[in-house]
C-alpha cells in the first residue's frame, strides 16, 4: 500500500469511488471563521499572511481542526505570481486586489521572463509546515490561477465585473497578451512543481473567469495554456494529479477535459448534471458543486441542495465542494449541517 492509498481524496483523484465522497470547500481559510480573522488581524496585511509560514499554515489547518475535512487547500493566492515577477501587487481592505496594470505591448515588453521563487519560499516552508501537522488521512492541495485568469488581472490591476480589459486586449494586442499567457505558463509550471516537492499530495488550478470567453477564444485562452501547464508538470512527475477549475465553463467542459488532460475537474453550479455525468465523469473524477449561496440561506434550501448535488454526482467517482468559494458572512453552523449531511448520506 502506498501512503496515498490512506488518503480518500487522493484515491478520488486516482479514479476510484468512494461511498462517502471527500469533502473540503474553496476558500475554506477565510473571514467566515473567527480564528481566522484573529490570525489576519496579527499578520498586518494580506500579502503579509501569504508570506508568513507560521500563520500561513495556521490559517491552512484552521478549517481542518473545526470540521475535519478531508483536504487542507495551502493558504496563499494566485496573485503570488504576478508579484514574484516584480509587479506591484496590493490588497485594499474591503476591496480586493490591485496591481500595476499591464495594458499597453510597451509595458508587456517589459514583464520580466522569470519570476523570482525566492519571493516564494515561504509558501513552500508553509507547505511543509502543514506537511507535517496533518493527519495521514488528510491531503495537501497546492494551487495557482490559470494564466487567463491572473492576467485579467495583471492587465486590469484589478477584479472587474466582466474583465473586459483582458479580453479587449486579447482581441487588439493577441501577440503582446500571448507574451504575458506564455511567462505565466512557464513560471505555472515550476511553482506548482516546488508546491509538491515540498509536500502538496496534488494541485489545483484556478481559472475564475474562463466562463467570460466565448468558445474561439475559451480554447485559446484557458484551455491551451492550462493543457501546457498539465504537461509541464506531468513531463517532470508523472503521477502528479491536477485537478481544474475552469468556472463557467458550461457545454464547453467535455473539451476542457479533453485537451487538458487534467485529473480532475471542479464544476460551479450551473453545471448540467446528466452533460457532466455523461461526457465528463466518465473520463476524470468531480468536484462541486454546491450553491454558496444555498450554504448561506441554511434550512431546508441547504439541505435539499446539498441531496441535490450527492444525487446528481456521489454515484461516480466525486469530491464534494461548493461551486465557488465560501463567502464571508456564511454561518458556521451552516458549514457543519453540510458535513454531517454529507458523512451521512446513503447512496
Ligand atoms: O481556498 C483557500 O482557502 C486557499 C486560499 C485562497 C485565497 N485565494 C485566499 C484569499 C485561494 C485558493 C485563492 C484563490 C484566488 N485568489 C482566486 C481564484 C479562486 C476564486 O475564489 O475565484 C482569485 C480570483 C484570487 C484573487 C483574489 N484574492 C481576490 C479577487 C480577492 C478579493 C476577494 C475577497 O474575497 O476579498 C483576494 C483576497 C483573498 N484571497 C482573501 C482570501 C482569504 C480575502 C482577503 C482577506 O482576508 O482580507
Amino acid at each position: 500500500m502506498t501512503e496515498n492509498s490512506t488518503k480518500p481524496l487522493l484515491e478520488v483523484l486516482g479514479g476510484k469511488r468512494r461511498e462517502i465522497p471527500p469533502i473540503w470547500m474553496m476558500r475554506q481559510a477565510g473571514r467566515y471563521l473567527p480564528e481566522y480573522r484573529e490570525t489576519r488581524a496579527k499578520a498586518g496585511g494580506f500579502l503579509d499572511l501569504c508570506f508568513n509560514p507560521e500563520l500561513a499554515a495556521e490559517v491552512t489547518l484552521q478549517p481542518i481542526r473545526r470540521f475535519g475535512f478531508d483536504a487542507a487547500i495551502i493558504f496563499s493566492d494566485i496573485l503570488v505570481i504576478p508579484y514574484a515577477l516584480g509587479r506591484e501587487v496590493r490588497f485594499e481592505v474591503g476591496e480586493g486586489p490591485r496591481l500595476d496594470p499591464l495594458d499597453t505591448p510597451e509595458k508587456i515588453a517589459g514583464l520580466a521572463r522569470h519570476a523570482d521563487f525566492r519571493r516564494l519560499s515561504p509558501v513552500y516552508e508553509a507547505l511543509r509546515r502543514v506537511r507535517g501537522e496533518l493527519a495521514n488521512d488528510v491531503a495537501l492541495i497546492g494551487f495557482c490561477g490559470a494564466p487567463w485568469t491572473v492576467a485579467t488581472y495583471m492587465v486590469a490591476g484589478q477584479g472587474t465585473p466582466d474583465q473586459a480589459p483582458a479580453r479587449l486586449l486579447a482581441y487588439r494586442e493577441p501577440e503582446a497578451f500571448s507574451k504575458i499567457i506564455d511567462v505565466l505558463v512557464e513560471n505555472s509550471i515550476e511553482y506548482l512543481l516546488g508546491q509538491l516537492k515540498a509536500g502538496a499530495d496534488c494541485v489545483q488550478i484556478f481559472d475564475t473567469w474562463a466562463g467570460v470567453l466565448p468558445p474561439r477564444e475559451f480554447l485559446r485562452w484557458s484551455i491551451a495554456p492550462t493543457a501546457r501547464i498539465v504537461e509541464g508538470v506531468h513531463a517532470k512527475k508523472p503521477d502528479a494529479k491536477i485537478i481544474g477549475f475552469p468556472r463557467g465553463a458550461g457545454a464547453l467542459l467535455p473539451a476542457y477535459v479533453g485537451a487538458t488532460k487534467v485529473n480532475a475537474v471542479s464544476i460551479d453550479w450551473a453545471a448540467e448534471p446528466a452533460l457532466i455525468r455523461e461526457r465528463v465523469q466518465s473520463r476524470v473524477a468531480v468536484q462541486g458543486n454546491l450553491d454558496p449561496l444555498a450554504l448561506i440561506a441554511g434550512g431546508g434550501a441547504l439541505d435539499r441542495a446539498v441531496d441535490d448535488v450527492l444525487a446528481n454526482y456521489a454515484q461516480g467517482r466525486f469530491i464534494f465542494n461548493l461551486g465557488h468559494g465560501i463567502t464571508p458572512e456564511t454561518p458556521i453552523a451552516h458549514v457543519e449541517q453540510m458535513v454531517r449531511r454529507v458523512r451521512e448520506w446513503q447512496g
